[in-house]
Order: structure tokens, then C-alpha cells, then sequence
């Protein structure tokens, strides 16, 4: 499973991408409001870094906006991936823009139809998202599930990019479903990383190391 990380943090992305732990960065509105930057600009320096698909998202609700903003983000870079939201007039846009060779992200999907629906557009990722299904008590997981069997079912080439990952768990249960790409923010893969037993054994071994005095340099 490729990780994404979901974040505009240049310091974040930087830190993940030298342990080999990026494969790709997705943003949102949110997030590149949250970075205080300019949209052009920081997507320039996230492109530079990062080798792998970089997830810019259109601003605009009209096919024909969405169209001409998908453009001109994607003129950014070779490695920009045109995000776009699963509404009609979205669909419409992911069509023109994958049709013209651009990478398409495919973002909000909630449903397997929807999912459905950006693989005849040609979507390059489908991103549904598990926290804001989970928030409202709608299984984000089984989702994910769902768009496998039925892409699998009829050979799409879309990857399924699980998005809105709340917790390292979400992150290991997505690679027993077969999710092609994880997106999370850098907090969430770095948890991946701990467990109570890990800590706990270490503890052991430090108290050991420090009564029998063993050094190795
Ligand atoms: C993915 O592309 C989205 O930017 C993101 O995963 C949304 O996550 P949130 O629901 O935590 O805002």
C-alpha cells in the first residue's frame, strides 16, 4: 500500500519523504488554508520534494471552472493530480482532465456508486473518506471494502486512495482490505509506530543495560 501524506507542512513532508515513508501528498482547501500559503506556491515546493502524485484541489463548483482551474494546477507540475469532488459537475471535469492526460482525485466519495461513477470518468484515485463516515456512525471501512470487490469485479484501473484517516488502525486495516493508497496526516503514520509492548520491553532492556553496565561504544 502506497502512503500519502495528508498535509501542506513542508517541514512534515520533508521529514516523512527522507525516511522513504512518501509516495505521494494530498491537499484540500482546508488544509492549504490551514498552511496560510498561497495554493500556487506551496504545491510548487511539495512537487519539488516529493517525487510521487501531488493531490491539488479545484476551488470552483462549474465543470467548465473546475476545467480551466485543473489546468492551470496542473501546469504546476508533471507530478500534479487534479482533485476534484464527486458531484456531477466534478464527473464532468475528471473526464476532460483525465482525457488530456492529467492525473484526476476524485475527493468526498461516500458511497460505492459514487465510486463507481468516477471510474467510468476516468478518475486516477477515488478517495472515500473512512473518519467522516465513522464520525456519523456509517462504516468508513466496509466502504472501502465495497469499492474493491466492485473494481476488482470489472478490472478498473482507479486506485483507491483511503483518505480521512483518523487513526493507525484505520492505516493497517486499509492494507488488509487492499486499499492501493493511504492518505494521513504525518501524526497518524508516525503512531503507526508505537505499541504499549515496544515501550514496555525497552524499559526492560534499558533497566538491564544500565545494572550490568554493558556499553557498546
Ligand atoms: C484527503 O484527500 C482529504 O484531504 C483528507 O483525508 C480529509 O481528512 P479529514 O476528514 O480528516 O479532514
Amino acid at each position: 500500500m502506497k502512503f500519502f501524506v495528508d498535509t501542506a507542512d513542508i517541514d512534515a513532508i520533508r521529514e516523512l519523504n527522507d525516511l522513504g515513508m512518501v509516495d505521494g501528498v494530498t491537499t484540500n482547501p482546508s488544509i492549504i488554508a490551514k498552511s496560510g500559503r498561497n495554493i500556487l506556491e506551496v504545491t510548487k515546493e511539495i512537487c519539488d520534494m516529493v517525487d510521487g502524485p501531488v493531490s491539488a484541489e479545484v476551488v470552483s463548483l462549474k465543470a467548465d471552472d473546475m476545467i480551466a482551474e485543473g489546468r492551470k494546477l496542473a501546469k504546476i507540475a508533471p507530478n500534479i493530480a487534479v482533485k476534484v469532488p464527486l458531484t456531477w459537475d466534478g464527473l464532468k471535469a475528471c473526464k476532460v482532465l483525465s482525457d488530456e492526460g492529467n492525473m484526476v482525485n476524485v475527493t468526498l466519495c461516500f458511497s460505492a456508486n459514487q465510486a463507481l461513477l468516477a471510474a467510468k470518468a476516468g478518475a486516477t484515485f477515488i478517495s472515500p473518506f473512512i473518519g467522516r463516515m465513522d464520525d456519523i456512525n456509517l462504516d468508513g471501512l466496509d466502504l472501502i471494502e465495497d469499492i474493491r470487490t466492485i473494481y476488482d469485479n470489472y478490472g478498473f484501473d482507479t486506485q483507491i486512495l483511503a483518505a480521512s484517516i483518523r487513526s493507525a488502525n484505520h492505516m493497517s486495516e486499509c492494507a488488509k482490505i487492499g486499499a492501493d493508497v493511504a492518505t494521513a496526516p504525518p501524526s497518524v503514520i508516525k503512531a503507526m509506530a508505537n505499541h504499549v509492548l515496544t515501550d514496555k520491553g525497552l524499559a526492560g532492556f534499558m533497566a538491564d543495560i544500565e545494572k550490568a553496565g554493558i556499553k557498546i561504544l
